[in-house]
Protein backbone atom coordinates (compact mmCIF):
# COMPACT_ATOMS: atom_id res chain seq x y z
CA UNK A 1 0.00 0.00 0.00
CA UNK A 2 1.23 3.30 -1.04
CA UNK A 3 -0.21 5.37 1.32
CA UNK A 4 1.77 8.59 0.17
CA UNK A 5 -0.30 8.07 -3.60
CA UNK A 6 -2.92 7.56 -2.63
CA UNK A 7 -3.60 10.70 0.30
CA UNK A 8 -2.83 12.99 -2.13
CA UNK A 9 -5.71 14.71 -2.05
CA UNK A 10 -6.85 14.71 1.16
CA UNK A 11 -7.01 17.66 3.80
CA UNK A 12 -4.26 17.62 6.15
CA UNK A 13 -4.25 16.59 8.71
CA UNK A 14 -6.75 13.57 7.95
CA UNK A 15 -6.83 10.04 9.41
CA UNK A 16 -7.14 7.64 6.64
CA UNK A 17 -8.50 3.94 7.01
CA UNK A 18 -8.36 1.14 4.22
CA UNK A 19 -11.85 -1.04 3.92
CA UNK A 20 -9.57 -3.77 2.38
CA UNK A 21 -6.59 -3.75 4.94
CA UNK A 22 -9.58 -4.15 7.77
CA UNK A 23 -11.63 -6.58 5.97
CA UNK A 24 -8.10 -8.89 5.84
CA UNK A 25 -7.90 -8.44 9.41
CA UNK A 26 -11.66 -9.61 10.08
CA UNK A 27 -11.25 -12.49 7.87
CA UNK A 28 -8.86 -13.98 10.07
CA UNK A 29 -10.69 -13.09 13.55
CA UNK A 30 -13.25 -14.99 11.07
CA UNK A 31 -11.08 -17.95 10.63
CA UNK A 32 -11.00 -17.89 15.00
CA UNK A 33 -14.28 -17.74 15.04
CA UNK A 34 -14.56 -21.05 12.47
CA UNK A 35 -12.33 -22.71 13.71
CA UNK A 36 -12.01 -22.35 17.59
CA UNK A 37 -15.55 -22.03 17.86
CA UNK A 38 -15.78 -18.63 19.66
CA UNK A 39 -16.98 -15.31 18.90
CA UNK A 40 -15.36 -12.16 18.52
CA UNK A 41 -16.62 -8.46 19.15
CA UNK A 42 -14.58 -5.22 18.40
CA UNK A 43 -14.07 -3.15 21.44
CA UNK A 44 -15.34 0.06 20.50
CA UNK A 45 -12.60 2.25 23.17
CA UNK A 46 -9.77 1.08 20.57
CA UNK A 47 -11.70 1.87 17.23
CA UNK A 48 -15.21 3.14 16.90
CA UNK A 49 -15.23 4.68 13.48
CA UNK A 50 -18.32 3.51 12.72
CA UNK A 51 -18.34 4.83 8.62
CA UNK A 52 -16.59 1.01 8.33
CA UNK A 53 -19.30 -0.86 11.15
CA UNK A 54 -21.33 -2.38 8.07
CA UNK A 55 -18.10 -4.08 6.78
CA UNK A 56 -17.03 -5.05 10.70
CA UNK A 57 -20.69 -6.45 10.98
CA UNK A 58 -20.52 -8.96 8.17
CA UNK A 59 -17.86 -10.63 9.86
CA UNK A 60 -18.14 -10.05 13.98
CA UNK A 61 -20.78 -10.77 16.67
CA UNK A 62 -20.79 -7.30 17.60
CA UNK A 63 -19.53 -4.97 19.92
CA UNK A 64 -18.40 -4.37 23.28
CA UNK A 65 -18.80 -0.88 24.97
CA UNK A 66 -17.85 0.70 27.86
CA UNK A 67 -20.67 3.44 28.05
CA UNK A 68 -23.71 4.79 27.01
CA UNK A 69 -22.19 6.61 24.16
CA UNK A 70 -20.03 3.25 22.38
CA UNK A 71 -23.32 1.64 23.80
CA UNK A 72 -25.59 3.41 21.28
CA UNK A 73 -23.19 3.85 18.72
CA UNK A 74 -22.60 0.11 18.17
CA UNK A 75 -26.41 -0.72 18.86
CA UNK A 76 -27.01 2.29 16.05
CA UNK A 77 -24.89 1.23 13.73
CA UNK A 78 -23.66 -2.26 13.90
CA UNK A 79 -27.28 -3.53 15.04
CA UNK A 80 -25.81 -6.90 16.15
CA UNK A 81 -25.21 -8.09 19.84
CA UNK A 82 -23.64 -5.30 22.54
CA UNK A 83 -21.72 -6.38 25.16
CA UNK A 84 -21.14 -3.96 28.26
CA UNK A 85 -18.28 -3.88 30.67
CA UNK A 86 -17.58 -0.40 33.02
CA UNK A 87 -15.46 -0.36 36.01
CA UNK A 88 -19.01 1.05 37.64
CA UNK A 89 -22.41 2.15 35.82
CA UNK A 90 -23.87 5.42 36.70
CA UNK A 91 -27.75 4.78 38.10
CA UNK A 92 -29.15 7.36 36.01
CA UNK A 93 -27.76 5.22 33.27
CA UNK A 94 -28.31 1.71 34.32
CA UNK A 95 -31.94 1.39 32.37
CA UNK A 96 -31.09 2.67 29.30
CA UNK A 97 -28.06 0.47 29.01
CA UNK A 98 -29.71 -2.67 29.51
CA UNK A 99 -32.11 -1.81 26.80
CA UNK A 100 -29.14 -1.76 24.68
CA UNK A 101 -27.03 -4.61 25.69
CA UNK A 102 -27.39 -8.34 25.49
CA UNK A 103 -24.75 -9.56 27.94
CA UNK A 104 -23.32 -6.48 30.66
CA UNK A 105 -20.46 -7.60 32.79
CA UNK A 106 -20.18 -6.29 36.12
CA UNK A 107 -16.95 -5.41 38.03
CA UNK A 108 -17.34 -5.28 41.74
CA UNK A 109 -19.75 -7.37 43.62
CA UNK A 110 -21.04 -4.40 45.17
CA UNK A 111 -22.06 -3.37 41.31
CA UNK A 112 -23.45 -7.34 41.45
CA UNK A 113 -25.52 -6.43 44.00
CA UNK A 114 -27.02 -3.27 42.93
CA UNK A 115 -27.94 -4.65 39.54
CA UNK A 116 -27.15 -7.93 38.71
CA UNK A 117 -31.23 -8.74 39.74
CA UNK A 118 -32.24 -5.97 37.24
CA UNK A 119 -30.18 -6.72 34.72
CA UNK A 120 -31.27 -10.89 34.29
CA UNK A 121 -34.92 -9.71 34.82
CA UNK A 122 -34.55 -7.57 31.52
CA UNK A 123 -33.43 -10.48 30.06
CA UNK A 124 -29.42 -9.15 29.85
CA UNK A 125 -27.27 -11.94 30.76
CA UNK A 126 -25.32 -10.97 33.62
CA UNK A 127 -21.68 -11.75 34.60
CA UNK A 128 -18.40 -10.48 36.66
CA UNK A 129 -14.94 -9.36 35.62
CA UNK A 130 -12.70 -11.74 37.33
CA UNK A 131 -9.01 -10.56 38.22
CA UNK A 132 -7.01 -13.69 37.50
CA UNK A 133 -3.75 -11.79 39.32
CA UNK A 134 -1.83 -12.96 36.32
CA UNK A 135 -0.90 -10.18 33.62
CA UNK A 136 2.73 -10.15 31.07
CA UNK A 137 2.29 -6.62 30.53
CA UNK A 138 5.25 -4.59 31.97
CA UNK A 139 3.73 -1.58 32.07
CA UNK A 140 1.46 -0.63 35.26
CA UNK A 141 -0.37 1.67 32.85
CA UNK A 142 -1.36 -0.91 30.97
CA UNK A 143 -1.51 -3.86 33.46
CA UNK A 144 -5.02 -4.66 34.70
CA UNK A 145 -3.75 -7.05 36.96
CA UNK A 146 -0.99 -4.93 38.75
CA UNK A 147 -0.67 -4.54 42.25
CA UNK A 148 -4.20 -2.78 43.90
CA UNK A 149 -5.84 -2.71 40.53
CA UNK A 150 -9.40 -1.94 41.26
CA UNK A 151 -10.31 -3.94 37.53
CA UNK A 152 -12.37 -7.64 38.48
CA UNK A 153 -12.69 -9.70 41.71
CA UNK A 154 -10.22 -11.81 42.66
CA UNK A 155 -11.11 -15.65 43.70
CA UNK A 156 -10.30 -15.04 47.42
CA UNK A 157 -12.93 -12.21 47.27
CA UNK A 158 -15.41 -14.08 45.23
CA UNK A 159 -15.31 -17.19 47.30
CA UNK A 160 -16.78 -15.31 50.00
CA UNK A 161 -19.42 -14.62 48.49
CA UNK A 162 -22.55 -16.21 46.86
CA UNK A 163 -22.04 -15.42 43.42
CA UNK A 164 -21.71 -18.30 41.19
CA UNK A 165 -22.81 -20.90 44.38
CA UNK A 166 -26.25 -20.15 44.91
CA UNK A 167 -26.69 -16.94 43.11
CA UNK A 168 -26.73 -17.17 39.18
CA UNK A 169 -23.78 -16.02 37.54
CA UNK A 170 -24.40 -16.51 33.42
CA UNK A 171 -20.57 -15.64 32.57
CA UNK A 172 -17.01 -14.70 33.47
CA UNK A 173 -14.80 -11.59 32.06
CA UNK A 174 -11.43 -11.22 32.39
CA UNK A 175 -8.94 -8.71 30.54
CA UNK A 176 -5.32 -8.86 31.53
CA UNK A 177 -3.73 -8.74 28.12
CA UNK A 178 -2.16 -5.94 25.88
CA UNK A 179 -0.62 -6.25 22.91
CA UNK A 180 0.11 -10.20 24.08
CA UNK A 181 0.99 -13.13 22.01
CA UNK A 182 -0.73 -16.91 22.06
CA UNK A 183 1.12 -17.61 24.50
CA UNK A 184 0.07 -15.52 26.97
CA UNK A 185 -3.58 -16.19 25.97
CA UNK A 186 -2.32 -20.50 26.56
CA UNK A 187 -0.76 -19.44 30.06
CA UNK A 188 -4.55 -17.27 30.52
CA UNK A 189 -6.36 -19.96 29.86
CA UNK A 190 -4.42 -22.82 32.20
CA UNK A 191 -5.32 -20.32 35.18
CA UNK A 192 -8.96 -20.12 34.84
CA UNK A 193 -9.38 -23.62 33.96
CA UNK A 194 -7.60 -23.91 37.17
CA UNK A 195 -8.70 -21.27 39.60
CA UNK A 196 -11.93 -21.15 38.57
CA UNK A 197 -13.26 -24.11 36.85
CA UNK A 198 -16.18 -24.16 39.87
CA UNK A 199 -17.41 -20.80 37.98
CA UNK A 200 -16.70 -22.00 34.81
CA UNK A 201 -18.55 -25.06 34.77
CA UNK A 202 -21.62 -23.06 36.10
CA UNK A 203 -21.74 -20.59 34.49
CA UNK A 204 -22.57 -20.05 30.55
CA UNK A 205 -19.75 -18.02 29.05
CA UNK A 206 -16.51 -16.50 29.45
CA UNK A 207 -15.16 -13.49 28.08
CA UNK A 208 -11.24 -13.23 27.84
CA UNK A 209 -11.20 -9.40 27.52
CA UNK A 210 -9.10 -7.58 24.57
CA UNK A 211 -5.29 -7.53 23.99
CA UNK A 212 -4.72 -10.51 21.52
CA UNK A 213 -2.20 -8.85 18.79
CA UNK A 214 -3.85 -12.18 16.58
CA UNK A 215 -2.99 -9.78 13.37
CA UNK A 216 0.62 -8.93 14.47
CA UNK A 217 3.78 -11.15 12.84
CA UNK A 218 4.52 -12.30 15.80
CA UNK A 219 1.15 -13.63 17.07
CA UNK A 220 0.74 -17.78 16.27
CA UNK A 221 -2.86 -18.03 15.51
CA UNK A 222 -2.74 -21.59 14.83
CA UNK A 223 -1.61 -21.94 18.67
CA UNK A 224 -3.82 -19.41 19.66
CA UNK A 225 -6.85 -21.61 18.16
CA UNK A 226 -5.91 -24.84 19.70
CA UNK A 227 -6.00 -23.37 23.18
CA UNK A 228 -9.25 -21.86 22.58
CA UNK A 229 -10.44 -25.22 21.49
CA UNK A 230 -8.81 -26.99 24.83
CA UNK A 231 -10.77 -24.99 26.99
CA UNK A 232 -13.68 -25.56 25.01
CA UNK A 233 -12.78 -29.23 25.34
CA UNK A 234 -12.99 -29.12 29.02
CA UNK A 235 -16.34 -26.54 29.37
CA UNK A 236 -17.98 -27.68 25.94
CA UNK A 237 -21.38 -25.91 27.32
CA UNK A 238 -19.11 -22.06 27.73
CA UNK A 239 -19.88 -19.57 24.93
CA UNK A 240 -16.20 -17.73 24.46
CA UNK A 241 -16.47 -14.29 23.18
CA UNK A 242 -12.95 -12.27 21.95
CA UNK A 243 -13.09 -8.31 22.26
CA UNK A 244 -10.09 -7.26 20.60
CA UNK A 245 -9.80 -3.50 19.89
CA UNK A 246 -6.51 -2.87 18.41
CA UNK A 247 -5.68 -5.76 16.32
CA UNK A 248 -8.76 -5.81 14.68
CA UNK A 249 -7.39 -2.25 13.01
CA UNK A 250 -3.63 -3.12 14.03
CA UNK A 251 -1.91 -1.20 10.47
CA UNK A 252 -5.29 -0.52 8.52
CA UNK A 253 -5.22 3.20 8.78
CA UNK A 254 -2.45 6.18 8.36
CA UNK A 255 -2.89 9.87 10.02
CA UNK A 256 -1.59 11.91 6.67
CA UNK A 257 0.42 15.43 8.01
CA UNK A 258 1.89 18.15 6.43
CA UNK A 259 5.14 20.37 7.09
CA UNK A 260 4.90 23.87 8.32
CA UNK A 261 7.89 24.86 9.45
CA UNK A 262 11.46 23.71 10.13
CA UNK A 263 13.30 25.11 13.26
CA UNK A 264 16.88 24.92 14.05
CA UNK A 265 17.35 23.79 18.13
CA UNK A 266 20.73 23.16 19.83
CA UNK A 267 20.18 19.98 18.88
CA UNK A 268 18.92 18.07 16.00
CA UNK A 269 16.41 20.68 13.61
CA UNK A 270 12.60 19.91 14.01
CA UNK A 271 10.32 20.01 11.70
CA UNK A 272 6.71 21.20 12.92
CA UNK A 273 3.98 19.94 11.72
CA UNK A 274 0.09 20.62 11.60
CA UNK A 275 -0.94 18.03 13.99
CA UNK A 276 0.33 17.22 17.47
CA UNK A 277 0.97 14.17 18.85
CA UNK A 278 -0.04 15.45 21.96
CA UNK A 279 -3.84 15.96 21.01
CA UNK A 280 -3.89 13.16 17.80
CA UNK A 281 -1.75 10.55 18.35
CA UNK A 282 -1.78 10.83 22.60
CA UNK A 283 -0.23 7.16 22.54
CA UNK A 284 2.92 8.11 21.29
CA UNK A 285 3.60 10.36 24.54
CA UNK A 286 1.66 8.10 27.13
CA UNK A 287 3.12 4.29 26.00
CA UNK A 288 5.55 5.80 24.76
CA UNK A 289 6.30 5.27 21.46
CA UNK A 290 8.07 6.40 18.00
CA UNK A 291 5.49 5.89 15.51
CA UNK A 292 6.52 5.01 11.93
CA UNK A 293 6.22 7.42 8.94
CA UNK A 294 5.93 5.71 5.45
CA UNK A 295 8.97 8.08 3.75
CA UNK A 296 11.48 7.77 6.68
CA UNK A 297 14.29 5.60 5.96
CA UNK A 298 15.21 2.25 8.37
CA UNK A 299 18.51 4.12 9.16
CA UNK A 300 20.82 7.11 8.28
CA UNK A 301 22.24 6.90 5.21
CA UNK A 302 25.00 9.08 3.21
CA UNK A 303 23.30 12.12 2.37
CA UNK A 304 19.81 11.52 5.03
CA UNK A 305 19.15 14.15 7.33
CA UNK A 306 17.91 13.65 10.91
CA UNK A 307 14.88 15.81 12.58
CA UNK A 308 12.67 15.19 15.58
CA UNK A 309 9.56 16.03 14.89
CA UNK A 310 7.40 18.52 16.67
CA UNK A 311 3.39 18.60 17.24
CA UNK A 312 1.58 21.68 16.83
CA UNK A 313 0.78 22.47 20.54
CA UNK A 314 2.72 24.72 22.48
CA UNK A 315 3.50 21.53 24.90
CA UNK A 316 7.31 21.23 25.26
CA UNK A 317 7.18 17.24 25.28
CA UNK A 318 4.70 16.94 22.11
CA UNK A 319 7.59 15.94 20.06
CA UNK A 320 9.27 12.63 18.54
CA UNK A 321 12.02 11.14 17.06
CA UNK A 322 14.46 10.59 16.19
CA UNK A 323 13.46 10.23 12.13
CA UNK A 324 16.10 10.42 9.05
CA UNK A 325 14.98 11.46 6.08
CA UNK A 326 16.27 10.93 2.34
CA UNK A 327 16.61 14.84 1.73
CA UNK A 328 15.52 17.83 3.65
CA UNK A 329 12.08 18.18 4.76
CA UNK A 330 9.97 21.45 3.05
CA UNK A 331 7.93 23.43 4.90
CA UNK A 332 4.11 21.92 1.99
CA UNK A 333 5.64 18.25 2.25
CA UNK A 334 3.21 15.45 3.52
CA UNK A 335 4.39 13.31 5.84
CA UNK A 336 2.28 9.80 6.58
CA UNK A 337 2.44 8.52 9.72
CA UNK A 338 2.06 4.45 9.75
CA UNK A 339 -0.50 2.60 11.48
CA UNK A 340 -2.73 5.09 13.18
CA UNK A 341 -6.38 3.66 13.32
CA UNK A 342 -6.27 2.10 16.96
CA UNK A 343 -6.34 4.06 19.93
CA UNK A 344 -6.18 7.45 18.14
CA UNK A 345 -9.15 8.78 16.56
CA UNK A 346 -11.15 7.80 19.88
CA UNK A 347 -8.49 9.66 21.82
CA UNK A 348 -8.15 12.71 20.19
CA UNK A 349 -8.37 16.19 21.82
CA UNK A 350 -8.20 20.02 21.08
CA UNK A 351 -5.85 21.56 23.88
CA UNK A 352 -4.45 24.56 22.76
CA UNK A 353 -7.88 24.54 20.52
CA UNK A 354 -5.84 22.50 17.30
CA UNK A 355 -8.71 21.50 14.98
CA UNK A 356 -8.79 17.62 14.73
CA UNK A 357 -8.16 15.70 11.86
CA UNK A 358 -10.58 15.16 8.93
CA UNK A 359 -11.32 11.11 8.47
CA UNK A 360 -11.52 9.24 5.12
CA UNK A 361 -12.52 5.97 4.19
CA UNK A 362 -10.69 4.08 1.28
CA UNK A 363 -13.83 1.83 0.08
CA UNK A 364 -13.25 -1.75 -1.03
CA UNK A 365 -14.08 -0.42 -4.18
CA UNK A 366 -10.84 1.66 -3.90
CA UNK A 367 -13.09 5.15 -3.72
CA UNK A 368 -11.53 7.75 -1.31
CA UNK A 369 -14.33 9.00 0.71
CA UNK A 370 -13.80 12.11 3.23
CA UNK A 371 -16.60 11.41 5.88
CA UNK A 372 -15.63 13.65 8.52
CA UNK A 373 -14.11 17.13 8.65
CA UNK A 374 -14.01 19.55 11.71
CA UNK A 375 -14.54 22.74 12.13
CA UNK A 376 -14.57 25.81 14.86
CA UNK A 377 -18.44 24.53 16.04
CA UNK A 378 -16.31 20.86 16.97
CA UNK A 379 -13.98 23.24 19.23
CA UNK A 380 -16.39 25.24 20.59
CA UNK A 381 -19.21 22.89 21.77
CA UNK A 382 -16.90 20.93 24.13
CA UNK A 383 -16.21 23.81 26.12
C1 LIG B 1 -12.29 -4.72 29.19
C2 LIG B 1 -11.55 -4.50 27.92
N1 LIG B 1 -11.89 -5.20 26.81
C3 LIG B 1 -11.25 -5.04 25.64
C4 LIG B 1 -10.21 -4.14 25.51
C5 LIG B 1 -9.54 -3.99 24.17
O1 LIG B 1 -8.19 -4.29 24.27
P1 LIG B 1 -7.22 -4.21 23.01
O2 LIG B 1 -7.54 -2.98 22.26
O3 LIG B 1 -5.86 -4.18 23.62
O4 LIG B 1 -7.47 -5.45 22.21
C6 LIG B 1 -9.82 -3.39 26.63
C7 LIG B 1 -8.73 -2.43 26.53
O5 LIG B 1 -8.33 -1.77 27.44
C8 LIG B 1 -10.51 -3.56 27.86
O6 LIG B 1 -10.18 -2.84 28.95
Amino acid sequence: MNWLDTTRALPSPCFVVDENLLRANLELFDRVQQEAGVQVLLALKGFATYHVFPLVGRYLAGITASSLNEARLGAEEMKKEVHLYSPAYRPDEIDTLLKLGSHITFNSLNEWRRYATKAQEAGVSAGLRINPEYSPVKTDLYNPCARGSRLGVRLEDLKQSEVGQTEKLDGLHVHNLCESNHEALATTLEILATKFDRYLKRASWLNLGGGHLMTSDNYDVNTAIASLKEIRGLFPHLKIYLEPGSAIAWRTGALVATVLDVVETSEYPVALLDTSFATHMPDCLEMPYRPAIESELEEKSDGGVTYRLGGASCLAGDQVGLYHFPAPLEPGQRLIFLDMAHYTMVKTNTFNGVGLPAIAIIRESGKVEVVKQFDYDSFKSRL
